[in-house]
């Protein structure tokens, strides 16, 4: 499997713009309950949206860093965050973090690990640059957990199942309790985030993700480009007649470094 999708910043831009999306950030957020002043790590920060928020929160006494393997993600995270003295960026793999050990008071890794072929050095590294009694926060999506309304299930069923089969490290949130326990993380917060759409908006999570998604299928050839025109259309369709729905679960997962 590919560890090496490549996302721009403007693709990240639509969805993480979304209100379901903001949401989770604001729910994250309130989970971890960053203190002004702290020490940061935004591990993966794409495009800088749950970054910029970070800084905002530990304010001018505190640092965030944010790490990425892509310098375009570096590049876009330090746009959004101009003026923000207290963040900091480095280009940087999640599996060997170039920081010391206990260096962080906090540390985010969100979206990120389904990326990663070796998850537990991930989550070992993560373990490692927090400061004992600091706080780990993980979020993942479970695409098997997603309902979609449509005429064509079994075409909603292969181009999920595609998506599964691109990325090295999916349905991940069954095993996050284990991994981060195993790596010294006291999981003390477990939590299910849904992210519902009910209208065929473009600039919802669901409908800004439906040409990736369709798209993938076909590259991988589980679908012809027919079939992806039929799925998007019929999905439009129901929107029409307002009777587009879609859900999917996100699971955030927070503990102390033991
Ligand atoms: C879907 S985005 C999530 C961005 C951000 N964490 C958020 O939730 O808003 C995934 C990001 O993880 C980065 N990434 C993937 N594998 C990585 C790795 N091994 N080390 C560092 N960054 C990685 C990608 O470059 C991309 O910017």
């Amino acid at each position: 499997m590919a560890e090496s999708i490549h996302y721009s910043p403007a693709t990240l831009n639509t969805s993480y713009s979304a209100p379901e999306i903001i949401n989770q950030r604001r729910v994250t957020l309130d989970a971890l309950t960053v203190q002004p002043g702290q020490n940061i790590l935004d591990a993966g920060c794409g495009s800088g949206f749950l970054t910029y928020e970070l800084a905002n929160l530990v304010g001018n006494n505190g640092t965030v860093m944010a790490i990425d393997k892509s310098e375009e993600m570096i590049d876009a995270t330090m746009e959004r965050c101009t003026g923000l003295g207290q963040v900091t960026s480095r280009i940087a793999n999640v599996k060997e973090l170039p920081f010391d050990d206990n260096h962080f008071d906090a540390v985010t890794c969100t979206q990120v690990l389904l990326y990663v072929g070796d998850v537990a050095k991930a989550i070992g590294e993560l373990s490692r640059v927090t400061r004992n009694g600091g706080r780990v926060a993980i979020l993942e999506t479970d695409w098997r957990s997603a309902i979609m309304h449509s005429h064509h299930p079994e075409l909603t069923d292969t181009i999920f199942t595609a998506w599964d089969k691109t990325v090295p490290s999916p349905n991940l949130p069954g095993r996050l309790s284990r991994l981060m326990h195993e790596a010294g993380i006291n999981v003390t917060h477990k939590e299910a985030i849904p992210l519902l759409n009910t209208d065929f908006d473009p600039g919802n999570f669901s409908v800004s993700s439906l040409n990736w998604l369709s798209g993938n299928a076909y590259k991988r050839g589980a679908i012809s480009k027919e079939q992806s025109a039929l799925w998007r259309d019929d999905l439009e369709k129901l929107g029409d007649q307002g009777e587009y729905f879609f859900c999917v679960n996100r699971f955030l997962f927070i503990g102390s470094k033991i």
